[in-house]
């Protein structure tokens, strides 16, 4: 079997995508193995998750950098002491340098809870109610240096049910992010999805 892409996980809270991005990369024919999980937030659920998964982890906050430059260049580090080939961004709520952006692009994914190019930034769910779509979803798509931007690797959808409220509209795209992802990194770290700038 050919090597598997080592893959770091960028959180910031639950790390529910994470954790379906570990349990894959259990299968040892999974063409991935998760390297590394980094957290911007102390607390976030997912650091205990990835620690007793026993996956190495990182926690570094950016009130103690001077610059979002000089974070990104700390997460870059973390990031080459784990050998990192590909990253995957899961609930990782921080904007990067452009930098930073320019220096992962192409190797870098991240999964949004809504169908890109609509509803990008905030409350992506709620913005997909207030607008009465009838059809939802999530997308993984390459990270570029805009924000919730770049060429997407697949989407998953869902209906828009009657009397859906935020809560359960999300819960339903939640559980297809759990299977998106997945299924994006393998495609990814086999060479099956190449990034190609739109
Ligand atoms: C997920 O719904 C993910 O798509 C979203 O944050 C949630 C994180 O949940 N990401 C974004 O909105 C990125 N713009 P998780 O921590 O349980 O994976």
């Amino acid at each position: 079997m050919p090597e598997r892409k080592r893959v770091a996980i960028l959180i910031s809270g639950r790390g529910s995508n994470m954790v379906a991005l570990i349990e894959a990369a259990r299968d040892p024919n999974f063409p991935a193995e998760i390297v590394g999980v980094f957290s911007n937030k102390a607390d976030a659920p997912g650091l205990a998750f990835a620690r007793e998964a026993g996956v190495p982890t990182a926690f570094r906050s950016h009130k103690d950098f001077a610059s979002r430059e000089a974070f990104d260049a700390e997460i870059c580090a973390i990031l080459a002491g784990w050998n990192t080939e590909l990253v995957c961004l899961a609930g990782f709520m921080r904007i990067f340098s452009t930098g930073f952006a320019a220096n992962w692009t192409g190797r870098m994914l991240n999964i949004h809870p809504s169908l890109l190019p609509a509803f990008k930034g905030l409350k992506p769910q709620q913005q997909a109610l207030d607008a009465g779509v009838t059809e939802a979803g999530c997308t993984v798509h390459w990270v570029i240096p805009e924000l919730d931007d770049g060429p997407t690797i697949l989407q998953r959808t869902v209906p828009v049910l009657a009397g859906d409220d935020e809560a359960s509209l999300s819960a339903r795209i939640l559980a297809e992010e759990h299977k998106a992802y997945p299924e994006a990194l393998r495609l990814v770290a086999t060479g099956a999805a190449v990034y190609r700038a739109d």
